[in-house]
Order: C-alpha cells, then structure tokens, then sequence
C-alpha cells in the first residue's frame, strides 16, 4: 500500500488550488441541484395508500458521504499511473478466457498503467473492506449483457483477495451466477438478459442468433428474479443496434406479430420497461440502482483518423480526439429521456465518453476463441480480433470505481 502512494507520478497540474475546487464545486453544486433534488414520490402499489416523499436531501442508501457532491466524475482525463491495476490477472481465479489479455500473449501492457482522474475532483480509492462490510447480508447483482459481465467479475476481483479461500464460492444455475463471501453473507451476481427484456438470445450458453427478437413489455420475464438484490448495476446495448425486430404477443404464438422498427424505438422500449419495473420494483429508501451506459467499440480506425481497414488490434494508446465517441450517441439521449421519467433515481455511469479513448484497451486477439482460427485468420491477425470487450484488469476496473464512488459518495 505504502509502495503504491510512493509510486504514484505527481501530477500536480490536473490538481486544483483548494481555492479554485471550492469555487468550482459551489458553482456546479447550483447546477447539480436544478437536475438532481427533485422531490422523489414513492410507488405506492406494494407499499400502502399513503404517499410518502422523501427529498433527496436525505441520506441515499449505502452513502457514507458526499466528496463528490457537485462533481462530474464522468469528466476528466486518462492520467499515467506507474502502480498499475489494483490486483494481478493470475491472482484472480475467476475472469473468464475471454478477457485474460496477458494468458494469451499480449505482448505490451501499457495499457494497465492509466488512472481516471475528473476534472473537477478526485474518486476515492476503492476500498474492498468498505465494500464487503455494505454488502453484508446484502446481493449487489449486475443484470445484462457480456459486458456487464466483464464487470461484475472486475468486482469479483477487486475484492476477492479480501476473503480466504474458504470462504468464498462461485455457481452458475442458468442464467445466474453467483459469488458468495459467506463470512460476510454477501453476494456478488450476474444475470445474463442482453436485452433486458425477454429474447430468442436468453440462453447464456447459446445465444448467437443471427436474426435476433425482442418480446415487448417482458421485462418481468427476467425481472421477477432481480427483484431480491440491493443494488443493481444494469446494461443493455450493443445488441439493439442493428437487425433487430420487436415481438408483440408471445414466442409461444402460433402466427407472430412481428415488426421492424428503428432502433431509437426499440431502444426506447427497453428504457421504458425498466423505468416502469424500476419504478414498481425498487423501494428508493434501502436500495440503489445503476445503469452503465453504453460500451464504446473500436471496430474501425477510419472513425479516429487511422488505417481505413484497421481496427483495435495493434492499437496500444489512446485515442486523443476529445469529440470521439465509439458508442450511438442517439441512445445516450434515448436513455437520459426515459430516465427523468422515473420516480426512483436511477443512478447513471456514464462511462461512454470516458471509455472512448481506451481503443487500446479491448481484448484484441489476446483471448481464447470461441472457434479454431483458420490460417486466412491467422495471416490477417485484425480479422478476428475482439474490439468489444476488454482486457481483465483493466478498463472495467474503473467503471467500479466510479461505481464505489457514486455507491458511497454520491
Ligand atoms: C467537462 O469539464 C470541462 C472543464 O471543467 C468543461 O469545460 C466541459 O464542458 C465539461 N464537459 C462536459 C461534457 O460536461
Ligand atoms: C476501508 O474501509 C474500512 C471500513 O469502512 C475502514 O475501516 C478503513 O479505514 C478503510 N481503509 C482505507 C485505506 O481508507
Ligand atoms: C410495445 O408496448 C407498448 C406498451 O404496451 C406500446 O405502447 C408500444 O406501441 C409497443 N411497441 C410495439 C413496437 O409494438
Ligand atoms: C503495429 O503498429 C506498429 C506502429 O504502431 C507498426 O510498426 C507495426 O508494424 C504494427 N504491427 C502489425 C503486426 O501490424
Ligand atoms: C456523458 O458523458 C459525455 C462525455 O463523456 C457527455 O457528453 C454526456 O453529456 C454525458 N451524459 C450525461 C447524461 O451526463
């Protein structure tokens, strides 16, 4: 620990006077309050007749303070961070192949040596004692896509160094996993539902369909089983984004009703239904909600300015154009929408913009395949690398970081 405070480069330009902080935190505390402190109703179907109010003033679930307060965490700068990531890829038994760069000959690891730094204030250090003690008794259950997987073993990872061998399990039933700190009586899920709603890719094991269909308002399909966890970290998107068809009725219908529609409107489908179940499901007042925003992809260097046949693979630094986004901006602004609609706050990671540059930051080639790689494959090495999803540790760690951050000092 000492080692690692010792380590750490000064940068003492991206850090403010104390002056210009306080300044800059009552100005943009004005600002945050005009969208933030707006009197939440509680849903009162399972709860009584009475509506209760409770302003956001009052302390959040989970919160230990407010360091934050004001701050945009979500903008800032990459910042050189010689003590490299909080734990080692074979320290942590549990990442999956898909995403151990370095097991599978990543030959540079510049990558790992990046720290998020918001302009206007600093997130405090993930502290996995903190976190483990908050989820006593507790379920913290990550629902999504593969992405959203990537971080829920981040987190597995970041604190499972915590927790004697003993101590700890790991188990799959269907489309849950499950890590338990049984000392703690704690538990860390995932559930796979790329859509949220229900699909023809619900399988967890097989679920590369090409012709892909979502059934409108199903979200309780997969929902009934989310509704015990205390905090939810949701994602949803990279499946929305092309050929995709919405279902109305059911798969079991003899004569489907099919339809194609735009995919702002049928990513507005899945922004409704979970408000609606957010807003039906959720007591404000013990527990927490988050949703990550989209995963940026690297799939074509022409987009930043490189080879016009390039893509993510051979890329070891950022990309350093501020205007670049890898993500469909549209549905950023679909899912801001839908959310000031909701009753209970759902607490956004706005982790789009800030993982846009990380170009350098995806699992490439360095990961097991899913099939044998043909020698055409092998002789044109950018042909099958992974621009999606990222290295372990790596990318995702922050975005729980930001997680612990917005969790604890919101
Ligand atoms: C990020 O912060 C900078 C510096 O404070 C500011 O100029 C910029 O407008 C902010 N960007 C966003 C998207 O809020
Ligand atoms: C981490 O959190 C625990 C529990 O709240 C606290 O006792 C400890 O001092 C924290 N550690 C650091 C380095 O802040
Ligand atoms: C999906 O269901 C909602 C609510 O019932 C309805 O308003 C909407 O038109 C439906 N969308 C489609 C594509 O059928
Ligand atoms: C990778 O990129 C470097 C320049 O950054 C280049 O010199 C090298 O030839 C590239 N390697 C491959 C295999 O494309
Ligand atoms: C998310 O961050 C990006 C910049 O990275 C910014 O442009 C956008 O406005 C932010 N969205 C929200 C909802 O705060």
């Amino acid at each position: 620990m000492q080692n690692k405070l010792i380590m750490k480069p000064s940068h003492s330009s991206s850090i403010l006077s104390p002056f210009l902080l306080l300044a800059f935190t009552l100005s943009v505390a004005i600002f945050y309050c005009a969208g933030f402190c707006y009197i939440t109703r509680l849903q009162d179907n399972d709860r009584g007749p009475t509506t209760q109010t409770i302003s956001k003033s009052e302390k959040l679930p989970f919160a230990v303070g407010e360091a934050n307060r004001g701050c945009d965490i979500f903008n800032g700068s990459w910042v050189r961070d010689y003590s490299g990531p909080l734990y080692e890829e074979w320290e942590c038994p549990y990442i999956e192949p898909q995403l151990t760069c370095l097991e599978h000959g990543r030959p540079e690891k510049d990558y790992r040596f990046w720290r998020w730094q918001p302009y206007g204030c600093s997130i405090p250090s993930f502290n996995a004692t903190l976190m483990l003690e908050a989820l006593r008794g507790k379920r913290i259950m990550y629902v999504g896509d593969s992405l959203n997987r990537g971080q829920y073993t981040s987190m597995i990872c970041l604190l499972q160094r915590n927790i004697p061998e003993h101590s700890k399990s790991m188990e799959t039933f269907g489309s849950l996993s499950v890590f338990t700190a049984k000392d703690y009586n704690a538990r860390i899920e995932y559930y796979w539902a790329p859509f949220l709603l229900e699909s023809n890719s619900d399988n967890r094991f097989k679920h590369r369909v090409t012709d892909r269909i979502v059934r409108n308002n199903s979200i309780d399909t997969h929902g009934r089983h989310w509704k015990d966890a205390d905090i939810l970290v949701f994602n949803t998107y990279i499946w929305w984004i092309s050929g995709l068809r919405v279902l109305r009725g059911s798969f079991e219908d003899e004569v489907k009703d099919i339809v194609e529609i735009p995919m702002d409107d049928a990513y507005r489908i899945a922004m409704k239904s979970l408000v609606k179940w957010v807003d039906k499901n959720i007591d404000p007042t013990k527990k927490r909600v988050f949703f990550a925003s989209m995963s940026p992809t690297h799939q074509g260097s022409h987009k930043w300015g490189g080879d016009p046949n390039g893509n993510c693979y051979n890329e070891t630094t950022m990309i350093t154009d501020p205007t670049f986004f890898g993500a469909e901006k549209s549905l950023m602004q679909v899912t801001t929408q839908e959310f000031s609609k909701s009753t209970v706050p759902i607490t956004l990671l706005n982790i789009t913009g800030l993982s846009s540059a990380r170009k350098d930051a995806h699992t490439s080639i360095y990961k097991k395949q899913w099939g044998p790689i043909t020698e055409k494959q092998l002789a044109n090495p950018k042909s099958y690398a992974d621009c999606i999803h990222w290295c372990l540790p790596g990318l995702q760690d922050i975005w729980n970081e930001l997680l612990f951050s917005k969790l604890f000092y919101p």
